[in-house]
């Protein structure tokens, strides 16, 4: 009996010093659930806690129900969620939130100002420059991002910069005339001379 209750006292320790072990390595490894994040979005700042692994679209849209944002594949294939992230140019659905802390955040939503839109907003418009509109945020927004770049200098540029950004209603030939429309002003008010144009 002695040796009986010897051998059950040395079983009970070593199964509860494994449960103690196992629950300290899983409490190592368990990522926080949420982690804070601070944005400013379309000029507002924003205190947050999100799962590590949420990415700046699904914020944008799930959390912050700001849907301007479109989701189109969800693979960085698409553009449909481009918006400017410190004035340039990403796809949202690539990004994870958390690698933006403390960024400027632009969305469709942040470009009209006092009421009067974005000149590449009108641009669409004047050129009728979608149809469905599902594209249409994430071309804008990334043309927003090219004509701050300055690589581009003439409309085939334009199409070459705005590959990214697919529209399934093919409205490819008026995307490039509206944002070229707003190139050439920007490059005539800036006092570039543009080819062809007679001094
Ligand atoms: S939804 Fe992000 S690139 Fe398509
Ligand atoms: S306007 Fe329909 S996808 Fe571009």
């Amino acid at each position: 009996m002695h040796t009986a209750t010897r051998n059950r006292a040395p079983r009970a320790h070593d199964a509860k010093a494994r449960h103690d072990e196992t629950h300290l390595r899983s409490e190592a490894v368990s990522p926080p659930e949420t982690v804070p994040l601070e944005l400013t979005i379309n000029g507002a700042r924003h205190a947050l806690r999100v799962e590590p692994w949420t990415s700046l679209l699904d914020l944008l849209r799930e959390q912050l129900h700001l849907t301007g944002t479109k989701k189109g594949c969800d693979h960085g294939q698409c553009g449909a969620c481009t918006v400017l992230v410190n004035g340039v140019r990403i796809n949202a659905c690539l990004a994870l939130a958390v690698s933006h802390d403390g960024a400027e955040i632009t969305t469709v939503e942040g470009l009209a100002q006092d009421g009067a839109l974005h000149p590449v907003q009108q641009a669409f418009i004047d050129h009728d420059a979608f149809q469905c509109g599902y594209c249409t945020p994430g071309q804008i927004c990334s043309a927003v991002g090219l004509l701050a770049e300055g690589h581009a200098h003439c409309r085939d540029d334009v199409r070459e910069q705005m590959s990214g950004n697919l529209c399934r209603c093919g409205a490819y030939v008026n995307i490039a005339n509206a944002v070229e429309s707003v190139r050439r002003a920007q490059d005539l008010a800036g006092g570039n001379q543009e080819e062809g144009d007679t001094p």
